[in-house]
């Protein structure tokens, strides 16, 4: 049977970068016979424009009945002011909440090409290659109660719950040692375990599954001091696992050690490895519809869909490899661009990695 794969290009520059994804996915599948099929419709502000909704039900069970999701990116100025609950955000948090989506792996890898884009000394950052595990479906983001009032004095409050059960830093806790096992057997635990009651379950239980893991070092650290750390000596990290907020600082952070946020593409997992993958960077909305934007994370999405969804290796190889070559041919998007390189557009960046691939 075929495989079905939900295309969702979002807003801003997802549409553009997602073009260029679909090229290299419907040549990768013709090249090698993968037997995918492909579907297209609307997440964030794009359905909302469409549907009256971030997520429209039926784009949710079409999600479900998808073997994996391809997203671009949600959001926007458009967007800003209407009604909180249908703000495009919401849209992808619900289909990470809906789909069970909590375990999101998103690597930060420095290509040897590109260490003169960090801003980091080229020594700090030669060789990295880290992997955050971030907690995707609790903690903070969905935590209840969460509320914004007017007091009787007047004065507007607002504020929202950091909940996490036994069960959800287990799972989590047992991806990223799964993850260490198959990498450098290191494993930091990133936490505020020194102020917040949730924090203290998150290393108590970590400490437990640990256990389970004899081989995996583990280590654990305050959220502020891995802030700190991971642009002091961010060698020292092999994957780090975290909740949902401290996940979404540090893999901000993280990605930038690599030069660009433009280059990182991340997988949110289920229970099942059904995934739904994306850039890690948001949609841009400052240089959308210019043909500037990079397109190489959305790309490398595609491989870790066709690696962890299918098992499809030598298809994600390829076009790993596929993106170095282009890399080495000195083609660069601005976000990554330096003295001596070639310049070059989101379509034409497309073009060059789909050249490449065919002539693998
Ligand atoms: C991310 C984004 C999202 C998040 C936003 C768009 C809701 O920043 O995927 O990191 O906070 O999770
Ligand atoms: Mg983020």
């Amino acid at each position: 049977m075929s495989k079905q794969i939900l295309v969702l290009p979002g807003d801003g520059i997802g549409p553009e970068i997602m073009a260029e994804a679909v090229k290299v996915l419907q040549l990768a599948n013709d090249k090698y016979s993968l037997d995918i099929e492909l579907s297209f419709d609307e997440l964030g502000g794009a359905a909302y424009d469409k549907y009256g909704v971030p997520l429209a039900d039926a784009t949710l069970e079409r999600a479900r009945a998808a073997d994996a999701i391809l997203l671009g990116a949600v959001g926007g100025p458009k967007w800003d002011t209407i009604e909180p609950a249908l703000r495009p955000e919401r849209g992808l948090l619900k289909i990470r909440s809906q789909l069970g989506l909590f375990a999101n792996l998103r690597p930060a890898i420095l290509y040897p090409q590109l260490a003169d884009a960090s801003s980091l000394k080229p020594e700090v950052v030669a060789g990295l290659d880290i992997l955050i595990v971030r907690e995707l479906t609790g903690g903070i983001y969905f935590g209840q109660p969460r509320e914004s009032k007017v007091l009787e004095n007047g004065e507007r409050m607002a504020y929202d719950t950091l909940p996490y059960s036994e069960s959800e830093i287990r799972r989590i806790a047992q991806v990223g040692f799964d993850m260490a096992r198959v990498r450098n057997k290191k494993l930091c635990s990133v936490d505020k375990a020194n102020v917040l009651a949730s924090s203290q379950l998150w290393r108590a239980v970590v400490e437990e599954v640990a256990k389970d893991y004899p081989d995996v070092a583990v280590s654990h650290m305050y959220v502020d001091n891995a802030a700190m750390q991971l642009v002091r000596a961010p060698k020292q990290f092999d994957v780090m696992v975290t909740d949902n907020m401290f996940g979404d600082i540090l893999s901000d952070e993280a990605s930038m050690l690599t030069g660009s946020i433009g280059m990182l593409p991340s997988a949110s997992l289920d229970a099942n490895n059904k995934g739904m993958y994306e850039p890690c960077h948001g949609s841009a909305p400052d240089i959308a519809g210019q043909g500037i934007a990079n397109p190489l994370a959305t790309i490398l999405s595609v491989s870790m869909l066709l690696r962890y969804s299918f098992n499809l290796s030598q298809a994600a190889d390829a076009i790993e490899t596929a993106v170095s070559k282009v890399l080495d041919q000195g083609l660069r998007t601005g976000d990554i661009h330096s003295a001596g390189m070639t310049r070059v557009g989101t379509a034409a960046m497309g073009d060059a990695v789909v050249e490449a691939l065919r002539s693998l």
